[in-house]
This record gives C-alpha cells, structure tokens and sequence, in this order.
C-alpha cells in the first residue's frame, strides 16, 4: 500500500483557486438548485433553510475540514488513506460506504443531469414557449415517465461525465470548474430580480423569510441535515479524495469557508429565483422533485428574449451538474485507480456504464416500473427506486459516513496529528482549533446521531 503512493507522483491542482473552484464545483449542482429549492418547499419553506444553514455552517465545516485533512495526509482515494492512517483496523470501512454512495447518488443524479439537459433542447427547439403555467407540469411528468427518452439524455451525460474524468485531475476536472461556477450566479441573479418584480412575486419572499417553527418535525431536521451533506458533498469521501491532491502548503479551513459560503450562498439564491416566481405563477411550492422544471420556463416566458435565457440557464444548470458528477465518479475511479494500478480511463469508463445501468432502474421506476415499491423507514407506502435511492444516501449512508469521518479524525487518527495537519505542522494560525476538536469529536457526531434516530421515529 505504502509504496504505491511513493513511486508515483500523485497529481496535484493547479493552484488554490484551481482547488477551490473545483471543490465548490463538486458542492454546487443539483443539489442547490433542484434539490434545496424543492425540500423546502415540501417542508414548510423559511424554518426548513435556517436548520439547513445551522446544519451547513457547523456541521458542514466540521466534516469538510475533516475530509481535506484525511485525504491530504493520506494522499490516497476514500478507502487507501483510511488504511493508511490507521493501518490494521476497520475504519476502511467507512471510505467503502462511500463508495457505495457514490454509486446509489450518481445513478440518480446522472437521471436528473438528463433532465437538464432535455430542458436545455426544449428551449432551444421553442417547445416550451407560450406554453400556460398550468401546462408545464404535465410536460414534465409526460417527459421524465417515458421509458425511453430520459434515458438516452442520461446516457449523453454520463458520456461527458466520464469524458472529464478521463481527463485527469488539472487538465479535465479543474479547468472546467473555474469558468462555469461564475456564470451560473449571474443567471441566478436575472431570475431572481424578475420572479421579484413579477405580480404576486413577494409572497415567495415570506416563504422563505418567515419561518413557522410549528413545522419543524424530527423528520424535516434529518431531512435538512441529509441535504447539507449532499449539497456539501460530504460524508461519502469526494472531498477526501479532492484533498488527496492537494498540496501541503494550501490553507484548508479558509478554503472549506470559502466552499461552504459560495454553496450555501447559491443554494439561499436559487430558493430566491425560483419561490417569488412561483408564487407568481400561482402553483403551490410542494411541487416534490419537478419544481425547478414546471417553475421556471413560466418565467422564462415573461422575459424578453426568455427562451435564450431559459437555454442558457439550463446549460449552466447541466454543467453545474456535471463538475458535481465528476467528483462524485472520481471517488470509486481514484479506488479503483490507486488500489489495483488500473489504468484512470479504462476504470472510469467501466464505472460509469455500471452506474448508468443502476440510473436506468431509477429513470423506469418513475414510470413503467413505479410498481415497484421499496419499503423505507418514516415513509409508509415504500419508496420507488429513484426515491430509494437519493434517500437512502442522503438521509442515512452521507450522515453516517460524516459521523465516522468526524469520530475517525479526533479518536482514532488522535487529533494532534489532524491538527499538524491542518495547520500545516503548526505553520498556520488556526485559532478555532479547539473549538474544531470539540465540535468533531463530540458535537457534530452526537447531534448526527440524534438527528438521524428522532428522523426515523427511534426516538423523541
Ligand atoms: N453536492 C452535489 C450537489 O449539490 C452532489 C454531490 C453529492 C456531489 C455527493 C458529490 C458527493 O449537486
């Protein structure tokens, strides 16, 4: 194991900005923008964002400083620099579970990407223009339960996925990241300013300034604690295996900070893009998994030269997706990679078919195989798979593994040499330091805990 890491020089970013870029291109993607928006309005809107934030900010930090740390000392994937840390024990195992979430959220996401990017032709081809607002759910539902098309926009993006990665570290995931992130936060800020000045737009203001606490259930704070970590990227090892080419100069906790803000920052945006339109456009926001998609063309619409702004933002949205869908094969290709010396191209194309194949069961289960129903903790009529699978990662594989990652750090690994670590063997003033040691030794891993029994009705 050791000497695998000697004998090659392992790849390394570019520069800061290069890493940085690249991990908040793995942070930011469907998860802002798709994801965020639609949980909270199934869950009660403002109080759902201010638990999500507390989430992000405290917990979310604490993980990702975590996860950089473990992967820069070990400078090896999720699983090899678990086992490099602790040789001999089973901590291992945590870095497989991520691998296992790698599989289950990137088969779904891949189906979602695909969507995207069917909305990006829509809008090019004039198919959704002066279409009535009460119109555009039912072309999406038509759309994403037909047993083929979804599936052959999936099977596209799954293509560029690879594509990238089969590029390597600087030249594919890095270049990419630094020129899009940009673009998508001006677009944001177009929607945003016209869902506001839209009649009837302020009400999504409310929504999401005025938090009614009386909807806060055990269920919505696991649901907001599974979103932080799937937003952040964290609790699978994606930003183990980023830190893992990172050089040992570079400052990880402002580079977590600065993560953390840009996500979270996009995500509070996106909620304000697209809540103000719809109340605009008069549907309720418990829209479930469409509401970016039934949304948004409406105000697209209202825009002068709308549909190239609704092009435009659908591109950035499938990009967005993509730099995410990277670093999430990036984790089971730098397994493979590293562990059994096979060659970057070869393992990214065989993991990505697999898991394109794992995405097609998730794209039929939305309709030719919605029969089929997986019984799931809180929900009692059983998920489908697609369902299935973004829950069972998010709500429980993502927050277990940042729980493990957290415990790892400060008992195992013993936080004087995370502490070397992060302060680049003392050379970095770090003043929260031991605040960090509190919160990820005994905090974030207890309030982890709780959260994920009260979610599933243990107890509370
Ligand atoms: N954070 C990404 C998003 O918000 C998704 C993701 C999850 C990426 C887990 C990597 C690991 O879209």
């Amino acid at each position: 194991m050791e000497n695998k890491s000697i004998g090659v020089e392992r790849e390394h970013w570019g520069s800061r900005f290069g890493f940085v870029m690249a991990a908040a291109g793995s942070a930011i993607g469907l998860g802002n923008i798709w994801r965020f928006p639609y949980l909270a309005g199934d869950n009660g809107g403002g109080a759902f964002i201010i638990i999500y934030l507390i989430a992000a900010f405290l917990i979310g930090f604490t993980v990702m400083l975590c996860e950089f740390a473990i992967g820069r000392a070990g400078q090896l994937n999720a699983i090899g620099s678990f086992r490099k840390l602790a040789p001999g024990t089973p901590w291992w195992i945590t870095g497989a579970f991520g691998v296992l979430a790698a599989f289950l959220i990137l088969s779904f996401y891949g189906v979602v990407a695909g969507w995207t990017m069917a909305y990006v032709w829509m809008t090019v081809t004039g198919s959704l223009s002066g279409v009535p607002s009460d119109q555009l759910p039912g072309i999406f539902v038509g759309f994403i339960t037909n047993p083929t098309q979804p599936i052959i926009w999936q099977a596209i993006f799954m293509v560029l996925t690879v594509g990238i990665v089969v590029a390597g570290i600087k030249g594919g995931i890095e270049k990419w990241s630094k020129i899009l992130m940009p673009a998508i936060i001006v677009i944001l800020f177009i929607l945003m300013f016209r869902g506001l000045t839209l009649e009837g737009g302020f009400a999504g203001v409310s929504f999401i300034l005025k938090p009614d606490f009386s909807q806060i259930t055990g269920k919505v704070v696991l649901a907001a604690l599974g979103q932080a970590f799937f937003s952040l990227s964290l609790g699978m090892g994606t930003m183990i295996t980023y830190g893992s080419y990172l050089e040992k100069k570079e400052n990880m906790p402002s580079s977590a900070a600065t993560v953390i803000g840009l996500d979270t920052g996009i995500a509070v945006l996106a909620g304000f893009a697209i809540f103000p339109a719809l109340f605009a456009v008069g549907l309720e926001p418990s829209q479930g998994a469409g509401l970016v998609f039934m949304v948004l063309p409406a105000v697209f619409d209202t825009l002068p030269l709308g549909m190239f702004f609704g092009t435009i933002f659908f591109i950035l949205l499938a990009i967005a997706a993509l730099t995410s869908a990277i670093s999430i094969l990036e984790v089971v290709v730098a397994f493979i990679k590293d562990e059994f010396n096979v060659a970057r191209s070869f393992s990214a194309i065989v993991i990505g078919f697999i898991i394109f194949l794992v995405g097609v069961t998730a794209s039929l289960s939305m309709g030719p195989w919605d029969h089929i129903v997986v019984p799931f903790p809180g929900s009692e009529a059983g998920l489908n798979l697609f369902d299935f699978y973004d829950e069972f990662s998010a709500k429980i594989l993502l927050p277990i593994g940042g729980m493990l990652i957290c415990l790892f750090t400060v008992w195992v690994w013993k936080p004087q040499n995370a502490f070397k670590e992060i302060t680049n063997n003392g050379t970095l003033s770090f003043a929260w330091l031991p605040l960090f040691k509190f919160m990820a030794g005994i905090v974030a891993p207890i309030v982890i805990l709780i959260v994920l029994l009260n979610g599933f009705g243990i107890f509370g």
